[in-house]
């Protein structure tokens, strides 16, 4: 529908202003409390103008006098090559240079979302560039892509495709993001804006990767705060190869641009050939971080998250427990150990399959995916009756993405795999792994059979642990053309997406965790098909602490796996109380990764503990708001954050020592998100004190706990027998309003 010409809803959101002395279409993308403002003149380059909190109606026409932005919207490289632009095309006659205008703006509703795109077209090729806009009722993110259609006879050249470019008015304007490694993913990075560009790319070619996140805010008031301040959310929803620029060039702005890495991906769109560009969601609050978290969480949870309304399940994974050694007595008594500590649901990990070759190490078998009945004799089917029979659900994890060089798979379909034409494979994991072949029509097949038929042969299977540990070596498809090697990457992604729409329309119901090798796949692209990830393959409380913490800046709890596991932790070494591991692992998504007939009787105890408490608050953790209080990253010995039920019935308040000093005093921490009128009664959860902390049962209003909090007694250790106390103390309260 043409919204100037047709639709009166969408006329009072279109006026014509003066800009520059000349009549102007301004377009207003808005959500309830957030305004962004195109300049869409027929005929001219699309402007940017404004993006930020809600603009009235009344100050729309003014806005360019008082100082918004103006500057390029979507420019294609060319006509002012010095300038960074958001799309390069090599025309099909060999024309670098594009300038696009707007040719037509458009919008439809659909129960309330509201998708707006600005079409714009070369002035002398015909090539299409739609700029697209989605919003959802009552949700402050703004989702935004680009649809590239080329109407050229011959083939055109895509050689840069940014989802979107974001101007930013200069001054203190800060970076928050998030970097790390495989066991340290997400440790957040905090800078304010220098001249120069910062790009934060992901090469990984499978998966978004440990590295990097596609996630970044933008404090425009100065030093990032939690609470205050003007601040932007943009994550850019694509698991595979991405490219974040935030470029300060001379001039008033900066610029955020967000999209497909185009390093090595040079893609040839045929006559009539669409190329869509993931969205950039984009949030604006002016309460500081916490408020684009939370306007995160929720858009996540009602729009891309899987089953985002869904409360998850607590479950032990049998990874670190058993490691490789699956056997079916040992699986059993697993689901026993869960059943009998109150969880739900128990989860094989990697090890179960095999046949001609075993999987007894990370060296062999990948890609076998038949039960291996020397382990299991009774196969699958047995187990998920084994799980049932203690009252637990019953999960498998795989990898239908890899293959493994001594693997049936690869003897039967050398030619599936990804590397280039004539060079031997480059492999990853165990000096064995390599990437099928997404990008040919086969292998797609292949790996939607697989998961299928294991799932339709065993309805008894519930979950999903769906891992992914190498990234693309040897660059190179043996299915694509040789002119279209360079298509690979995304390509590759395009047949991922494929398989697990495919799948999701076939198994709808089952719970799938996105697992890379740890943390190597957390990015929204990817979450419409998962309903949770694996935040890091390091379950050390401490540094999780800091992990999680990170993480949680996009993603909701409900989403962030987080599991107790064994002390000495297996990726640290570090020895850690029980109550420690279980209050950090309760401030996400809880399960257990550990082999429960090893436990002590305290750990049993104390998990048992945890786990009937969690299931308690579990709907306040998992669908509440998130209010971050005290941020490890700031050093002060203490990390603090909270979860508030959206009516404020009901919070859960976290606490963890991060350093222990003897003659420390901690800052004291004040709550937040309370509704400040209401009393509150406070409990602790997962107590283990032979006393209970003083204001135990108390009763305190929203108000008296914003303003100043609860502290604990110093020395702020637990008030248990002498030889178990320990330099890491925690406190999980609980607040009920009367
Ligand atoms: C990597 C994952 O992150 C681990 O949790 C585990 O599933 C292993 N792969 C299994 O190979």
């Amino acid at each position: 529908m043409k919204i100037n010409s047709l639709n009166p809803v969408f006329l009072a959101i279109l006026i014509l202003i003066g800009v520059h002395g000349l009549k102007a279409e301004t377009v207003h993308v808005s959500t309830p409390a957030t305004s962004l403002v195109l300049d869409a003149e027929k005929g001219k380059p699309l402007k940017f103008m404004y993006y930020g909190s809600k603009v009235e109606s009344s100050d729309l026409e003014s806005i360019l006098c008082g100082g918004s932005v103006y500057a390029d919207a979507y420019q294609a490289y060319g006509i002012h090559p010095e300038h960074k632009t958001s799309l390069g095309v090599v025309h099909s006659d060999g024309n670098m240079t594009s300038r696009l205008v707007v040719r037509d703006v458009m919008s439809e509703n659909n129960n309330g979302m509201v998708k707006t795109v600005v079409r714009t077209s070369d002035d002398l090729y015909p090539v299409d560039v739609d700029v697209c806009y989605l919003t959802y009722p009552g949700c402050d993110v703004i989702e935004t892509w680009t649809e590239i259609i080329n109407r050229e006879k011959g083939d055109i050249r895509l050689t840069r495709f940014d989802s979107t470019t974001l101007p930013i008015r200069k001054g203190n304007v800060w970076l928050t993001h998030f970097a790390g490694d495989w066991a340290s993913e997400s440790q957040m990075i905090e800078e304010p804006l220098a001249s120069g560009l910062k790009r934060i790319e992901n090469t990984d070619g499978t998966r978004n990767g440990h590295y990097t996140r596609a996630e970044v805010m933008l404090s425009l008031d100065g030093r990032p705060d939690e609470r205050h301040g003007a601040t932007i959310g943009a994550a850019l929803c694509y698991s595979g190869n991405y490219a974040i620029d935030i470029d300060t060039p001379v001039g008033d702005c900066h610029y955020y641009r967000a999209g497909i890495n185009p390093d090595n991906s040079e893609y040839r769109l045929k006559k009539g050939e669409k190329f869509v560009t993931p969205p950039v969601a984009l949030t604006f609050s002016n309460d500081g971080k916490g408020g684009v978290s939370r306007n995160f969480h929720r858009w996540g949870r009602d729009h891309m998250l899987l089953h985002g309304s869904t409360p998850r399940k607590i479950l032990l994974n049998s990874w670190e427990g058993v490691y490789f050694d699956i056997e079916e007595p040992v699986m059993v008594s697993m689901m026993k150990g869960i059943s009998d500590l109150g969880g739900e649901l128990f989860v094989m990990d990697d090890g179960w399959f095999g046949g001609k070759y075993q999987r007894n190490d990370d060296t062999r078998a990948l890609g076998d995916w038949v039960t291996d009945t020397r382990k299991l004799p009774n196969g699958l089917k047995a187990l998920a009756d084994s799980a049932k029979s203690v009252g637990v659900g019953f999960g498998l994890w795989i990898e239908p993405e890899m293959a493994d060089l001594s693997s049936e798979i690869y003897e039967k379909h050398p030619d599936w795999i990804v590397k280039a034409r004539d060079r031997k494979p480059v492999t990853g994991r165990g000096n064995a792994q390599v990437v099928l072949d997404f990008s040919n029509p086969a292998v797609r097949e292949y790996a939607i059979g697989v998961v299928d038929k294991i799932l339709s042969d065993n309805p008894g299977i519930e979950y999903i642990k769906w891992d992914s540990n190498c990234g693309i070596h040897l660059h190179g498809s043996q299915h694509l053309d040789n002119n279209r090697q360079s298509h690979l990457y995304i390509d590759w992604h395009k047949g991922f997406e494929e398989v697990m729409n495919r799948l999701r329309a076939l198994h709808p119901e089952i719970v799938i965790q996105a697992c890379g090798g740890g943390g190597g796949r957390v990015n929204w692209g990817v979450m419409k098909y998962f309903d949770e990830f694996w935040t890091s393959d390091n379950t050390d409380p401490l540094q999780r602490i800091y992990t999680q913490w990170g993480t949680s800046y996009f993603y909701p709890a409900m989403a962030m796996a987080a599991h107790i596991s064994a002390s000495p932790n297996h990726q640290t070494h570090r020895k850690t109380p029980i109550k420690f591991r279980a209050d950090v692992a309760m401030s996400g998504r809880l399960g257990l990764e550990l082999q429960p007939s090893e436990m002590s009787e305290e750990e049993r105890n104390v998990c048992r503990q945890a786990i009937a408490d969690y299931k308690s608050v579990r709907n306040t953790i998992q669908l509440g708001d998130l209010y971050r209080l005290k941020s490890p990253y700031d050093r002060q010995g203490v990390a603090s954050l909270m979860y508030v039920s959206p009516d404020k019935n009901d919070a859960v308040f976290f606490w963890y020592r991060t350093e222990s000093f003897a003659g420390q005093r901690l800052p004291v921490v004040k709550m937040d998100g309370l509704d400040r009128k209401r009393m509150y009664k406070v409990s602790e959860l997962n107590r283990i004190d032979d006393s209970p902390l003083p204001f135990e049962g108390k009763c305190f209003s929203g108000d008296y706990l914003m303003n100043n909090g609860l502290v604990f007694p110093y020395p702020y250790i637990h008030n248990v027998d002498h030889d178990s106390l320990s330099d890491f103390s925690s406190r999980v309260l609980h607040l009920e309003a009367l």
